[in-house]
């Protein structure tokens, strides 16, 4: 490989990667994003790569004062779901708090391909790439998140709530907003070489 200045196209993406953090609402600032810089995300993960051409990722975004309406959704879903005396308080208050201090609220989808011909785990694993970009490029825009999949927001009652066919699943929720500044970026990864299989030619 040849020498490469700082900003060559491979320290950007390299960086970019590598800078990409889930971030919590809890550190995020509460500021708005406009929603043309939430089209740039969306229009990033719409190039993820699929089988059969198929794009079967599909967002449902909530912004402004629709963010408590799906909040308010979301808790009725989780008492729902949830036994009685397992209901936490601590958990809706949180649900809410993260809701509001969000930017806008990325529901997550995959719709089913109707002959159900590409295996489901492609379709999953398709939308998780979308995401993936999305993610990028919200780093890029100086934007922050984390894709969240605790109950009940993998739940077949947000998928119905949200319109989605039984074969479609729901894969959670992205919160998306301004991160605080001097947020701590380090990642933690162990090396790539201990998860690696590589054979090759011994002449
Ligand atoms: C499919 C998927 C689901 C996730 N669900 C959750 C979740 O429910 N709660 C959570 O705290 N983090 C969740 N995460 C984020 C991970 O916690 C996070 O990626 C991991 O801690 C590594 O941190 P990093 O993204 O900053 O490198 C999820 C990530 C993925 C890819």
């Amino acid at each position: 490989m040849t020498s490469e200045s700082r900003n060559s196209p491979t320290e950007v993406v390299e960086q970019t990667i590598r800078n990409r953090r889930s971030v919590k609402p809890a550190d995020f600032t509460g500021a708005t994003l406009p929603d043309e810089a939430v089209w740039k995300m969306l229009s990033a993960a719409n190039w993820a790569p699929n089988h059969g051409r198929t794009e079967p990722w599909r967002f449902f975004v909530y912004s402004g004062e629709q963010k408590a309406t799906l909040a308010a959704a979301l808790e009725q879903m989780y008492r729902q779901i949830t036994p009685v005396d397992e209901i936490k308080p601590s958990k809706i208050q949180k649900l809410h708090d993260n809701c509001s201090k969000s930017s806008h609220l990325i529901m997550i989808g995959m719709k089913r391909q109707e002959s159900g011909k590409i295996p489901e785990f492609e379709e999953i694993a398709a939308v998780a790439c979308a995401v993936q970009n999305l993610h990028l490029m919200a780093v890029v825009l100086g934007a922050a998140g984390y894709w969240s999949s605790g109950t009940p927001l993998c739940s077949d009652e947000l998928r119905r709530y949200l319109g989605m066919a039984d074969a479609d699943r729901l894969l959670g929720m992205f919160y998306l907003g301004c991160p605080q500044d001097n947020l701590n970026s380090q990642g933690v990864r162990t090396p790539i070489e201990d998860k690696v299989v590589w054979k090759s030619t011994s002449t």
